[in-house]
């Protein structure tokens, strides 16, 4: 089943001489379990693109769909409450509510609904991502490695049709960036969530089943591993 399609996006920052063309012209899909990863040099248009998947941004020209609704033509709002609901986000900064305890964070998004949580599924997710004696802590009190479990367990509540991460690595030893690519690789087989992963670092594209390479904002190469 196909999660994810765009259609001749770009994306055009600025005006005039200032004009940076991040995207030019991204045709691209993903399919419901697949494990995709974004490399290319910086300015790229990694991040941008994205942006623009996760609803955050709207591109200049281009659709995106996601399971079928062109999120690109979506109002401010609900684009808000569509991000919410089908698409998990992971920065490289973990952006954690710092006064809200670890399992606080992880249910807020479904807290901002009035939802309750499925109690099996937090359970195996927490499990799942090795935090379940941290929840009563503060974000403060974990370690980077943690915090950005955390953040991955927060984008995972949903159930997100898709989990697109930018860097989640980046900003951590590797050690810990590797036991988060492991993570992310356990979600994608066992709960068969789909996943955009933007990374600098080879080794962690290796655990991806699709690795897609961007120059200049066009994909310039797409492979499929196995
Ligand atoms: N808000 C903005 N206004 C103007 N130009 C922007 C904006 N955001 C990004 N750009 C430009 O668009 C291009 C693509 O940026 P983008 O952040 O997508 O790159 P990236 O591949 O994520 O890079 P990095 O690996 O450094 O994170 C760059 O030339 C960047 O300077
Ligand atoms: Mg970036």
């Amino acid at each position: 089943m196909e999660i994810l399609r765009c259609e001749g996006l770009r994306k055009i920052y600025g005006s005039g001489e200032n004009q940076v063309k991040a995207l030019d012209g991204i045709d691209f899909s993903m399919e419901k379990g697949e494990f995709t990863a974004v490399m290319g040099a910086s300015g790229s248009g990694k991040s941008t693109l994205l942006h623009i998947l996760g609803s955050v941004d709207k591109p200049t020209e281009g659709r995106v769909y996601v399971e079928g609704t062109d999120i690109t033509s979506m109002k401010p709002a609900q684009a808000a409450l569509f991000r919410r609901r089908k698409v998990g986000i992971v920065y490289q900064f973990f952006n954690l509510i710092p006064t809200l305890t670890v399992r606080k964070n992880i249910l807020m998004p479904l807290a901002l609904d009035k939802r309750k949580p499925n109690q099996e599924f937090f359970d195996r997710v927490v499990e799942t991502l090795g935090i379940s004696d941290r929840l009563e802590a503060l974000p403060g009190q974990l370690s980077g490695g943690q915090q950005q479990r955390a953040a991955v367990a927060r984008a995972l509540m949903y159930r997100p049709a898709i989990l697109l991460a930018d860097e989640p690595t980046g900003n951590l030893d590797r050690r810990n960036s590797e036991e988060i690519a492991d993570l992310l690789k356990l979600s994608n087989r066992n709960l068969n969530q789909t996943i955009l992963l933007i990374t600098h670092d080879e080794k962690i594209a290796l655990e991806a089943d699709r690795i897609v390479t961007l120059e200049d904002g066009r994909i310039v190469s797409d492979r499929k591993r196995g």
